[in-house]
């Protein structure tokens, strides 16, 4: 089996120390840098851009996994590359032209993936797995960090993975919303290869322990 990742999103952290937030997650053994981009017209808030995440690419020393929650995604996905995003994922619903922001995505150099809210059927989307290196599984509605976990989208999880095995695509599973020490053993065992977790990380009194048991070490 191989190894699960944990993605701390950075809207848990401290906004007004953004540095210390971000260089933080190396020192506690994170593996990527998980970035909330929202336009407050695909969801309600607003939080940063690309200037935000250039800005983290120049002391994250970690991957930057940047999940966009904006409407028409393929007006920035080259400037969000050029700022540094390592994964850059966005929900297709809210683009006109899912698949070729995709191949735009791979073709900048960049792994590329599509967001799926908890009401999104894996199987409307399913067909674009094929250019994608990423599948990311809200388990809370994408808007706000520190919403409860919804089980339900473990079955979607496992629906997409049957998928991914059966079409042999090289297409990790992360999973994004309410995941925290007491939910990640079945996160993991539904087949999720990378947990995002915001608040359970940031939360805690020992973020570095927090982040080895939700990778289930
Ligand atoms: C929600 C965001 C999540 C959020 C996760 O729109 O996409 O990444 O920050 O936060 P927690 O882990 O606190 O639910
Ligand atoms: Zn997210």
């Amino acid at each position: 089996m191989t190894k699960r990742l944990v993605s701390p999103s950075i809207l848990a952290g401290d906004f007004v120390n953004m540095e210390r937030s971000v260089r933080s997650l190396k020192e506690w053994g994170a593996d990527l840098v998980h970035c909330d981009v929202m336009d407050g017209v695909y969801v309600k808030n607003i939080t940063f851009g690309m200037p935000m995440i250039k800005a983290i690419k120049g002391i994250a020393e970690l991957p930057l996994d940047v999940h966009l929650m904006i409407t028409e995604p393929e007006r920035y996905v080259e400037e969000f590359v050029k700022c540094g995003a390592d994964y850059l994922t966005f929900h297709p619903e809210a683009s006109k032209c899912p698949l070729e922001t995709l191949k735009k995505i791979r073709a900048l150099g960049c792994k590329a993936g599509i967001v799926l809210n908890p009401n999104i059927a894996f199987k409307d989307w399913a067909y674009l797995l094929e250019e994608c290196d990423m599948l990311l599984i809200m388990s809370v509605y994408a808007g706000l960090g520190g919403q409860k976990f919804i089980a339900e989208m473990l079955d979607k999880v496992k629906e997409a993975k049957e998928y991914i095995v059966k079409n042999n695509l090289p297409v990790v599973i992360e999973i994004d919303g309410g995941v925290g020490e007491a939910n990640a053993k079945e996160v993991r065992e539904a087949g999720v290869d990378i947990l995002v977790a915001g608040s359970a990380v940031y939360r805690s009194d020992d973020p570095a322990r927090t982040i080895n048991i939700i990778r289930g070490e």
